[in-house]
């Protein structure tokens, strides 16, 4: 008989009423998960925003025109600082993006062609690309001799499309000095 007046009072504590302590420490671990859960949301939202919804990039291959239409000699392509180049029946596309910081270079016409050096071959110069920004100097083919420019401005392949005869520039298809396309 005393044996049971006992387990029943014990029974009675533990189905009980939970204690200050036990209230405060639930309340506690309520109150840490929701700021752990505010900051998780707030942290994938500025994580979030870096990432644009549409990426917005120009096209890298373009059609440039007919190669009969485009004017012998030189034709810069402003919107994609291009300098394109007509000799006849070859073709050949040189960036005008200066390989220092990027500002456009300036092809610049010599009174008289020189006579260069470039690897150990003679050529003869009868223009130039020069940088306003900080001075860098590009022989004709692009190769850098003065300034910053720690590298020779990129070639680019110019193909012909199958579609309709025009001439198209891959900005993603570097080319060395010598490509020619020839129509
Ligand atoms: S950006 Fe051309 S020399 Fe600096």
């Amino acid at each position: 008989m005393k044996l049971f007046k006992k387990s029943e009072s014990t029974e009675k504590s533990k189905i009980g009423p939970p204690s200050n302590e036990s209230r405060r420490s639930f309340l506690l671990k309520l109150g840490l998960g929701g700021m752990l859960a505010g900051l998780a949301g707030f942290g994938f939202q500025s994580f979030r925003s870096l990432i644009p919804n549409v990426l917005y990039e120009p096209p890298q291959k373009f059609k440039i025109g007919i190669p009969s239409l485009l004017a012998e000699g030189v034709t810069f392509l402003e919107d994609k600082r291009l300098y394109v180049f007509k000799e006849g029946k070859s073709f050949y596309a040189i960036s005008g993006a200066c390989t220092h910081l990027g500002c456009t270079v300036k092809y610049t016409k010599l009174n008289q062609p020189k006579q260069v050096e470039i690897d150990g071959g003679k050529k003869t110069v009868p223009f130039e690309f020069h940088c306003p920004c900080h001075g860098s100097k590009f022989y004709a083919d692009g190769t850098n001799y003065a300034g910053p420019a720690p590298r020779p401005l990129h070639w680019y392949k110019v193909e012909m499309s199958p579609d309709d005869g025009q001439l198209v520039v891959n900005l993603n298809d570097e080319v060395d000095q010598n490509f020619r396309l020839t129509v």
